[in-house]
């Protein structure tokens, strides 16, 4: 396992070095699946940063408590006060878990996992042993939503490498990332005995975003 990133100095500018970089196409895929979450009650929310998944998660969820699990504090006070300003009754139904992920014991039975742009910070072996620890503590028909980049066949498949170790080198230069490949995720969540059910591809596939749902 490598030593887990800091965060901390880029969580306030987060969101504008994102816009810059990427336009508002990691929003789209965040948000993309939210309409078939509505109706969840528990949910994991490993890594969602400054919150912005989160906020509109609570928002069209009423009835959700959520568990946010970040190694970061500053990404931790981010979400907290953007849930706190999106709803009312946020703070009541909200916890925050300043860990690394990979030492967080979850309890649940959890009806939703979350994981936007965040298993790519793990290297396979950490990926794995965290799916297997989530899975003990899922409901029967869980659902996971994943995004996440990605190398496509054919002829993005060089934009998107040089996309992806450059995006690896700016993370390692500014939260110390080790981690400098993409992780198959996909094959993690299929041994632990969920099936991907949708699966939305964009920015010339480079982008993806997923649900998936524990079979029962
Ligand atoms: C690349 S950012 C993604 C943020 C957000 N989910 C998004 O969609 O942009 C990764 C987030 O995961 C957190 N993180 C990275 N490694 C972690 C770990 N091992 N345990 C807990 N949080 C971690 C970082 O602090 C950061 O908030």
């Amino acid at each position: 396992m490598k030593p887990h990133a800091n965060f901390n100095f880029i969580a306030r500018p987060y969101r504008w070095l994102e816009y810059l970089t990427l336009g508002g196409r990691l929003e789209r895929c965040r948000l993309h699946f939210l309409p078939h979450l509505r109706d969840q009650k528990k949910a994991l929310v490993l890594g969602d940063g400054d919150g912005r998944f989160l906020a509109e998660l609570m928002a069209a969820a009423p009835d959700i408590h959520a568990d946010a699990i970040d190694s970061s504090s500053a990404m931790l006070r981010l979400l907290r006060r953007r849930c706190a300003s999106r709803t009312l009754d946020a703070a009541a139904r909200l916890e925050t878990h300043h860990i690394d992920a990979l030492a967080f014991r979850p309890v649940g039975p959890y009806d939703l996992i979350v994981t936007h742009f965040f298993l790519d910070c793990l290297d396979e072996p950490s990926l794995d042993a965290l799916v297997i620890r989530i899975r003990r503590s899922l409901a029967p028909g869980a659902l996971w939503v994943v995004s996440d980049f990605r190398i496509p066949s054919g002829p993005m498949r060089l934009p998107a490498l040089i996309l992806v170790r450059g995006l690896y080198l700016a993370f390692r230069i500014l939260t110390g990332l080790r981690t400098n490949r993409l992780p198959n995720h996909a094959e993690a969540l299929s041994e632990a005995g969920l099936v991907r059910t949708a699966c939305h591809p964009s920015f010339s596939g480079m982008l993806i975003t997923e649900l998936w749902q524990l079979q029962t």
